[in-house]
C-alpha cells in the first residue's frame, strides 16, 4: 500500500499545474478582449467557459488527484473560472452598451416627420393624356384656351354656323340647363372654345383647348354622356390646308409614334369648309392587315385606318360671326375625342373603365405627379 501523496504534484496532472491554468486564463482574457461584438463574444464564451473549454476539461481531472491536492487544484481552477467569468461579464456589458448606443443612432426614428397615411394617388390617364397633347402644341407656340362647361347656346351652336333648325343641332343630343328654351346648354363639343378664343384674343390665334363635353348618350362600351375633346384652332394670314395636314401629322406622330400617317376623307361640319374626317394609319399593323387574312388586326379591324376626329378650314361665316374679316384671315380647326385617343393609344377596350373611377384601372397607367 502506498502512502497518500502529501502534496500536489503538478506533474501528475499536467492540465492542472499552475502554469497551464495561468495560460488558459491568459488566452481566455486575450480572446475576450479582442471579441469585437456580441456574436464573437458568444463564441469566445463557448470556447473558454463552455463545457468543452480547456478549463472545464481540466476541472474534470481534479477527481483523479490525490485528496490532498484536490483542494488546491480546485481552488486554482475555481479562481481561474471566476476570473474568466468576470472578464466575460464585463466585456458583455461593454459590448451591449456599445450596441445599444449604436442602435439608438442607427435606428433613430424621427417621430415628428409627416407620414403618408394614404397610398399615393394617380392622376387620371385622360388628364395626363390631355396635358401631353397640350404640351405638344405649346411646344409649337399654341396657347391653351378654356371655356365654360355651362355654355350659351349661341356660342355652342349659332356662332359655329349651326342655326336653330340645323340637323347638326339635333344630332348632338343636348343637355339644356333649365328649359329647352333657356338658351343655356352643357357644351356638346369643345368647338365653342374656338369662338371664345377668337373673341378674347388678338390675331393671329393659335390655341389648343382640351375640355369636358356632354351629350345625352347612354353609357356603354363606346359611349359616355360625359367625355372629353381636344380642339385646335389656328387663325392667321395665309393659312392653308397643307398647314392643317402637317399639324395633324405631327400631332399623330407625337401620340402614336414616328412615321404614323394621317388621311383626310371629305366630310361635313357646319363650322368648317371644306371639312374632313381625319383617319390615323393603324399604328399596330401600319396597314399590313389590309387584304391579308393571315395577319388580321384587332385595332383597326383590318381596315388599316382608324377614325380619329374631324377637321377643316374655318368656315368664313364663323370668322364673320366673331368679327374677323375672312378676306384677310383664314384658319384651320380640328377636334378629337380624348377617350377615343386613349382607347387606341393604350388599348382600352371599354370606355366605362374610364368613368368608373376604379384605381386599379388608373394605377396601371403609372403614377404621374
Ligand atoms: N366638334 C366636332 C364634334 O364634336 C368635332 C370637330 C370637327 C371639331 C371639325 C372641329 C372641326 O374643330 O373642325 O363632332
Amino acid at each position: 500500500m502506498s502512502a497518500p501523496n502529501s502534496s500536489f504534484d503538478p506533474k501528475q496532472v499536467a492540465a492542472l499545474n499552475e502554469q497551464a491554468v495561468a495560460e488558459m486564463v491568459t488566452s481566455a482574457l486575450a480572446a475576450i478582449a479582442s471579441a469585437s461584438d456580441l456574436a464573437k463574444l458568444k463564441e469566445v464564451r463557448l470556447a473558454h467557459a463552455g463545457d468543452r473549454s480547456p478549463l472545464a476539461l481540466a476541472n474534470r481531472e481534479i477527481g483523479a488527484l490525490p485528496p490532498a491536492a484536490k483542494a488546491e487544484a480546485g481552488k486554482r481552477v475555481g479562481q481561474a473560472r471566476g476570473e474568466i467569468k468576470q472578464a466575460l461579464d464585463s466585456r458583455q456589458a461593454a459590448l451591449e452598451a456599445e450596441r445599444d448606443e449604436r442602435v439608438l443612432v442607427e435606428e433613430a426614428v424621427d417621430i415628428t416627420l409627416p407620414v403618408d397615411r394614404q397610398p399615393m394617388g394617380a392622376r387620371h390617364p385622360l388628364t395626363t393624356l390631355m396635358e401631353r397633347v397640350a404640351d405638344v402644341f405649346v411646344a409649337m407656340g399654341y396657347e391653351i384656351a378654356e371655356g365654360p362647361e355651362v355654355e350659351a347656346e349661341w356660342v355652342n351652336f349659332d356662332a359655329l354656323n349651326v342655326p336653330p333648325d340645323h340637323p347638326a343641332r339635333t344630332m348632338q343630343d343636348t343637355f339644356f340647363v333649365g328649359s329647352p328654351d333657356s338658351g343655356v346648354v352643357l357644351r356638346t363639343q369643345t368647338s365653342p372654345i374656338q369662338i371664345r378664343a377668337m373673341l378674347d384674343r388678338e390675331l393671329p390665334v393659335y390655341v389648343i383647348a382640351p375640355g369636358r363635353v356632354y351629350r345625352t348618350d347612354e353609357l356603354d362600351a363606346t359611349h359616355t354622356p360625359v367625355f372629353h375633346q381636344i380642339e385646335g384652332l389656328a387663325v392667321d394670314r395665309g393659312i392653308t390646308m397643307g398647314d392643317l395636314r402637317g399639324t395633324l401629322d405631327h400631332f399623330a406622330e407625337s401620340m402614336f409614334g414616328q412615321g404614323i400617317r394621317t388621311r383626310m376623307r371629305p366630310s361635313y361640319f357646319p363650322f368648317t369648309e371644306p371639312s374632313a374626317e381625319v383617319d390615323l394609319e393603324c399604328f399596330v399593323c401600319r396597314g399590313e392587315s389590309v387584304g391579308n387574312p393571315e395577319r388580321p388586326c384587332r385595332t383597326c379591324g383590318s381596315e388599316g385606318w382608324i377614325e380619329w376626329g374631324g377637321c377643316g378650314m374655318v368656315n368664313p361665316r364663323v370668322l364673320q360671326a366673331v368679327g374677323i374679316d375672312p378676306a384677310e384671315y383664314r384658319g384651320f380647326a380640328f377636334g378629337m375625342g380624348v377617350e377615343r385617343t386613349l382607347m387606341f393609344r393604350n388599348g382600352v377596350s371599354d370606355m366605362r373603365d374610364m368613368v368608373e373611377g376604379d384605381v386599379r384601372f388608373t394605377l396601371a397607367f403609372g403614377v404621374e405627379a
